[in-house]
């Protein structure tokens, strides 16, 4: 399995540990001012980089190495900011709406750049071909 696929399952998991947690603090408490944030860490980062992660076990070679690791930066980056903000915003302070709107942005480009590299991957010009074609030329 690529070295990609293992940092965004390990990563999935991180997200998966600190969603659950915040979980069962909610539950125990009984104040849910938070949910939304335990669901965007859950479904962003457990459910979302996991299934990144397994696309490029999949792919393997098939796919783009570079577009995966600026796929895990961009996904990560974009949640790091994202989650707090929304904790921030939720805890009544408007001001972190800009951040909060450039994390989202970020979020977005990740997906973009995933879905450029099943593209990249459907249409055979991952690393695998790439090599391939330089050692014939
Ligand atoms: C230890 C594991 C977990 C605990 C203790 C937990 C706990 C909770 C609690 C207490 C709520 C609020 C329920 C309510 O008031 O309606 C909630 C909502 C939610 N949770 Fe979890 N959760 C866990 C795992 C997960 C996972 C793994 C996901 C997604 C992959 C997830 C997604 C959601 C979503 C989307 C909501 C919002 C539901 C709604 O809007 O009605 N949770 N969770």
């Amino acid at each position: 399995m690529p070295r990609v696929s293992y940092a965004f399952f390990m990563a999935a998991v991180v997200y998966g540990l600190i969603g659950m947690s915040l979980g069962i603090v909610m539950g125990a408490t009984e104040t849910f001012t938070l949910m939304p944030v335990h669901a965007h860490i859950n479904l962003l980062g457990w459910v979302s980089l996991a299934i990144m992660g397994a696309f490029y076990a999949l792919a393997g070679d098939r796919a783009p190495r570079r577009l995966a690791w600026i796929n895990f930066a961009l996904s990560n980056l974009g949640l790091m900011v994202c989650a707090p903000m929304l904790a921030l915003l939720l805890l009544g302070n408007r001001a972190v709406t800009p951040i909060l709107g450039l994390s989202e942005v970020t979020l977005v480009a990740g997906m973009l750049v995933f879905a450029a590299a099943i593209a990249v991957t459907a249409m055979g010009k991952g690393r695998a071909r790439v090599a391939a074609a330089s050692q014939a030329a």
